[in-house]
């Protein structure tokens, strides 16, 4: 295990001095700063596990020092030390955050104790951080449903590809065919599990400010650039780093991300160092960008160096055996978020669904599924509730449906028209009961029903 770097802020030589050698028999590393300014940088160059500091320095109190440094690192433990025990020193320092205040001339058998205590309790906080996060971000490879023959091969191919030492894959599908899913499922089944994956979807981000969020940028680099920052490409070292929508690359980052992928060295925006990091790029693109390269929008060389481990994910209506389980899929996992005892589709809307084209693919699928199981009253998703286009002639009720156009057009005004009604529908017009459903207050309600004239006559409820 590498060895704890400790970092001393003392302006007396002497005390940096044997400080610095006991530290090193008790097995850390100690690095040193005569006063406030240069404690500050080394505290963010080497990034040290815990921070010895004086209360006295030449150009800062100690006290201050200690703020700005818990501010740019609210975990990192400080122990301060002082000449003579100033009561109010003591007791700012611990109100803004000190681990623990030491006197000189300094007890070397209880300063041991302290900070293996300081250590160990950052270590432990830093450890418990990770699980959490670790716990939010697990991925099951059971939430990949498929049952079709040409999404069994792909998925074996991916798992073949995720447990190898590719560092690029592509990954090409139109929207909404599971492109982000897989690259987690990537990351997941990879020896990198357990380091970052970070995602980022370059059409999302304006150009200028795109570079600097994926290289990163040195202090002074532009006008707003006040502190370095640290770029995805390096945040992700060791892990994997998803770059969503890659066709919309302009041409400038083309070339920096070729450069990249081909030395696995980078340069921050402003920066002269080379940095090398270990990471797996996965691209992902709705567009052909094969197209694209002979078209010469889009880089032939990337589009080449992308291309070593391409996956092209078909769209559903090409894989139509996955309509079925993947619907199923969806009604359980919605029949227990909306504590509904819907089961499945009924034979008709099973025709429907197989039927279909599904344009948006697999989030089309599941947001229909969703919006039907919000509403459906039987115990199987009926036709009623489906959009339009899917439901066809069979349309019939005019509050039956919250997509009778497309998600788009639907105003809210309608949509807040269609819950009030359902609400009462499912209440048999209590509004008291109603309001509690739909998390309003009675009176709330009472204007909603007039402004949207809601009467009992026209939605069949006895009041
Ligand atoms: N095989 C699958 N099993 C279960 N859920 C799936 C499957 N494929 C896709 N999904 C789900 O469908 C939705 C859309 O998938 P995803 O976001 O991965 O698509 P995409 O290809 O990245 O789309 P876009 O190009 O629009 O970004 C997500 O909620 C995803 O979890
Ligand atoms: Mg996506």
């Amino acid at each position: 295990m590498r060895k704890k770097k400790i970092l001393i802020v003392d302006d007396e030589k002497l005390i940096r001095w044997t400080l610095s050698q006991k530290l090193n028999k008790w097995n850390l590393e100690a690095s040193t700063a005569e006063n406030g300014a240069q404690g500050l940088r080394l505290a963010e160059e080497e990034t040290p596990d815990l921070v010895m500091l004086d209360v006295k320095l030449p150009d800062k109190k100690g006290t201050d020092l200690l703020m700005e440094l818990k501010k740019a690192q609210p975990e990192l433990p400080v122990i301060m030390m002082t000449g003579f025990g100033v009561i109010e020193d003591a007791v700012t320092a611990m109100r803004r955050g000190a681990y623990d205040f030491i006197t000189k001339p300094i007890d070397y058998t209880k300063l041991q104790n302290t900070v293996k205590n300081a250590l160990e309790a950052a270590s432990l906080k830093q450890e418990i951080a990770y699980y959490k996060e670790k716990e939010q971000n697990r991925f099951d490879a059971d939430q990949i449903i498929t049952n079709s023959k040409a999404m069994k091969q792909i998925l074996e191919m991916v798992k073949k590809i995720a447990e190898s030492e590719a560092s690029i894959i592509l990954l090409q599908g139109e929207s909404g065919t599971g492109k982000d899913l897989l690259a987690q499922a990537i990351h997941h089944l990879s020896r990198r599990r357990n380091a970052s994956y970070l995602a980022i979807n370059c059409s999302a981000i304006p150009d200028n400010l795109l570079e600097s969020e994926l290289f990163g940028y040195e202090k002074g680099a532009f006008t707003d650039a006040k502190a370095q920052k640290k770029g995805l490409v390096e945040l992700a070292d060791g892990g994997t780093l998803f770059l969503d929508e890659i066709s919309t690359l302009n041409l400038h980052l083309q070339a920096k991300l070729l450069r990249f992928l081909e030395i696995h060295s980078f340069k921050r925006v402003g920066g002269l160092k080379d940095i090398e990091v270990d990471i797996r790029v996965i691209a992902a693109t709705n567009q052909d960008i094969e197209l694209a390269s002979r078209e010469e929008k889009f880089r032939r060389d990337l589009f080449y160096r992308l291309n070593v481990c391409p996956v092209y994910i078909p769209p559903l209506r090409e894989r139509r055996e996955d309509i079925l389980p993947l619907a199923n899929h969806f009604i359980f996992h919605y029949d227990k978020k909306f504590r509904k005892s819907i089961k499945g589709l009924d034979k008709q809307t099973e025709k429907l669904f197989l039927e279909y084209d599904w344009p948006g693919n697999v989030r089309e699928l599941k947001n229909a599924v969703e919006r039907a199981m919000i509403f459906e009253e039987n115990s199987s998703i009926t036709a009623k509730y489906l959009p339009i286009h899917l439901n066809g002639d069979s349309f019939s009720s005019p509050e039956g449906s919250l997509d009778e156009t497309s998600d788009q057009n639907l105003s809210l005004y309608d949509m807040e028209q269609k819950l009030m009604i359902q609400a009462l529908k499912k209440t048999n017009g209590n509004k008291t009961k109603a309001a509690r459903l739909l998390n309003i207050t009675r009176d709330v309600l009472r204007y909603k029903i007039k402004k949207f004239n809601i009467t009992p006559e026209r939605f069949h409820f006895s009041e």
